[in-house]
């Protein structure tokens, strides 16, 4: 919820925005009031009056999406990183403070900056070669382009976040690279130009590893799919 714009072309402007907008996605309903016969269903309609009853009616698309823009506002995850810029001298080991040199010196925080190290701004995923010719991607995916056709948008891309970076493998926008390592390899070749040593990836690694949160209290894990 902390980023100016979702997905990874950006073409949900807030959390609500993407809430609302996916009841209706791919994967959703063909109208978005289907939601409200669900939402009553599931017993949400005395704590929709109270949130946001006012003589209207309070079950709507446009309540859910609210709702569910400000639950995930909640998912905040403090991490080591956060002690460390805090103050906390201990909070990184040598290996994640030699990482987070690199981190800097290398690159790398020119794109991914600010509070989530990412995404607020778009970059090209190819800079110094094609991307897919790194990832080994089936399809080519071609960023933001696909909505504009501008040629200038061709294979720009949100820069994603990397808060909780090493618990959410697959990685980029497509999945197209199991482990952590490879996709910093990835990104210093296809991005910097740069080729790292077995240490260079272990201690950016070991960094990024700092980025991991605490989960936060209101969040229970879904059931695992199979
Ligand atoms: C020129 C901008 C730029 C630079 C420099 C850059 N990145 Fe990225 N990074 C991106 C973009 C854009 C993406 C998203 C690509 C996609 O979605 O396919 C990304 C994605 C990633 C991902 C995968 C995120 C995910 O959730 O799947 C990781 C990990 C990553 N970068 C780490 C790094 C590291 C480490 C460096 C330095 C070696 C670096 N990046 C340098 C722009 C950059």
């Amino acid at each position: 919820m902390l980023q100016p714009k979702l997905r990874w072309t950006g073409d949900r402007d807030s959390g609500a925005d993407q809430a609302k907008k996916s009841i209706t996605g791919s994967m959703g309903f063909v109208d978005a009031s289907e939601i409200v016969p669900v939402l009553r269903e599931a017993g949400y309609a005395d704590a929709f009056a109270k949130a946001f009853g006012n003589g209207v009616e309070p079950v709507t698309p446009e309540n859910y999406a609210k709702s569910l823009e400000a639950y995930q506002g909640t998912l905040l995850t403090p991490a080591a990183f956060d002690r460390y810029l805090a103050g906390d001298g201990d909070a990184l080991d040598a290996r994640q403070k030699r990482g987070l040199s690199l981190f800097l010196s290398i690159g790398c925080a020119d794109c991914h900056d600010g509070a989530l190290l990412g995404g607020r701004s778009f970059s090209k995923f190819g800079i110094e070669k094609p991307y897919w010719e790194a990832t080994g991607s089936k399809g080519r995916d071609g960023g933001i382009f696909e909505t504009s056709q501008d040629e200038r948008d061709r294979d720009r891309f949100r820069v994603a976040m990397l808060r909780n970076i090493a618990k959410t493998a697959p990685y980029f926008h497509d999945g197209s690279v199991a482990g952590l390592d490879a996709a910093i390899r990835v990104m210093a070749a296809v991005q910097l130009g740069a080729t790292l040593d077995e240490a260079e990836v272990a201690d950016l690694a070991a960094f990024l590893a700092s980025l991991t949160g605490e989960v936060p209290a209101p969040f229970s894990a879904p059931d695992q799919v199979p």
